[in-house]
């Protein structure tokens, strides 16, 4: 498949059949988040896999949504503040870049090999930490529905930006700077 295509075809999706995944499957998803870039290299990430019901009804209650109660897993990918990078002249954080690059890389993969899946990140943190017992410096950033979508997909064209409204050459539209 080709890249652009694989970028067309991945959707968010929020409507899954009840069987979870195969784990040789899963461990191929999860390896394309592992090989993600992230700043120096610190990987400041890691990736809980939810697939016990006690633990996803638990789940659900970080983000009470209907769709989100028939999930049948969850990956939960935290960012560890410990591990990552700072930059040293104001000290930006960049664990959210890094977790949203391996987020990406593991949504692809999911899309390349026929699974489905839906970023979350409108959810209680609290919740989360409190479930899965995380000390202070593992944030849990996304919860990623991913399965079986219960209905055949289909490649929609996306509603986006269109290109020469987002890309500038040399300078910034007039509109942007009066956004200040
Ligand atoms: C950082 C981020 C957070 C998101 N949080 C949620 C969420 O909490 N609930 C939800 O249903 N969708 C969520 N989404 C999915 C977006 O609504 C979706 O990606 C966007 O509408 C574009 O649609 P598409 O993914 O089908 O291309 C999130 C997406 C991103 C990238």
């Amino acid at each position: 498949m080709e890249l652009l295509d694989l970028i067309r075809k991945r959707k968010s999706v929020r409507s899954f059949q009840d069987k979870k995944i195969p784990e040789n499957m899963l461990t191929q998803v999860l390896e394309a988040g592992r090989l993600a870039p992230s700043a120096v290299n610190y990987q400041p990430w890691c990736f809980i896999v939810i697939d016990d019901k006690e633990m996803l009804d638990g789940l659900y209650q970080s983000y009470p949504r209907d769709w989100f109660k028939t999930v049948p897993q969850v990956i939960v990918i935290c960012g560890n503040h410990k591990e990552s990078w700072k930059r040293s002249n104001d000290r930006k954080d960049h664990c959210d870049i890094d977790v949203a690059i391996a987020t990406d890389h593991i949504t692809l993969m999911a899309t390349y090999l026929g699974f489905s899946t839906c970023w979350v990140c409108n959810f209680e943190p609290t919740i989360v930490r409190e479930l899965l017992s995380l000390p202070a410096h593992l944030e849990p950033i996304v919860l990623l529905p991913i399965g079986f979508a219960s209905e055949e997909q289909t490649i929609e064209k996306k509603k986006r930006k269109e290109l020469n409204q987002v890309l500038f050459i040399n300078n910034i539209d007039t509109s942007l700077k009066e956004n200040e």
